[in-house]
């Protein structure tokens, strides 16, 4: 028995295989108007290893002077693309929130690829919930309590499973150990897709 941190939900194969391969379709679209970029920390420039994109009103972005929302991707200058209905249809029926989310973060992970423990803190709208889609190659995800230094659990996601931060997990610290290479066929060359609908604004 996996026992999670309070108020985390884990959805094992929400989306079945043509759900994920539709949504796999969205999301190339998405990159073929707003392509992946390499994020930077900010503070040190360095490198993410994940890379990344956004749709929707509002992306989140990394750079040397920090992270934000805006409404334009910071290497193209475009607007972002618009939300999938696929994704803003999801939104509706997993988490009952009565507003759109502005924001889809789209995280791209080669099999060497992770992220470190993190909050989500970014949004001014806490009230909300953020909801995640994991496809492609399974990962090893941790999870934690709202403080650094809590003890974390991790657990594997797979392709179709859904997380979703709310409530008293919405600032639990989270992050992605490691990928794990050839455990789905969904995407032809490997690796992962992360996809997180957020609300931003109050
Ligand atoms: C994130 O926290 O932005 C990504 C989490 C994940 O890849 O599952
Ligand atoms: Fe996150």
């Amino acid at each position: 028995m996996l026992v999670l941190p309070k108020g985390v939900r884990h959805i094992p194969g929400h989306l079945d295989r043509p759900e994920q391969q539709a949504l796999v379709e969205d999301i190339r679209a998405v990159v073929r108007e707003a392509p992946l970029y390499r994020p930077e920390m900010p503070r040190s420039g360095k490198p993410l290893s994940v890379r990344m994109t956004n749709c929707g009103d509002l992306g989140w972005v990394a750079d040397k002077t920090g992270y934000r929302y805006q409404d334009r991707h910071p290497v193209t200058g475009s607007p972002w693309p618009s939300m999938p209905d696929r994704l803003i249809n999801l939104w509706e029926e997993l988490t009952g929130y009565t507003a759109p989310p502005q924001a889809c973060l789209v995280n791209f992970y080669n099999t060497s690829a992770r992220m470190g423990l993190h909050q989500d803190r970014d949004e001014t709208d806490l009230a909300a919930p953020v909801l995640s889609v994991s496809l492609g190659d399974a990962c090893l995800f941790r999870i934690g309590g709202t403080e650094r230094g809590q003890p974390t659990r991790s657990f594997r996601l797979e392709s179709g499973d859904i997380v979703i931060l709310g409530g008293e997990s919405r600032l639990a610290f989270h992050g992605v150990d490691r990928i794990y290479p050839t455990t789905s066929t969904l995407l032809k060359d490997g690796g992962r897709i992360n996809l997180t609908l957020r609300r931003v604004t109050a």
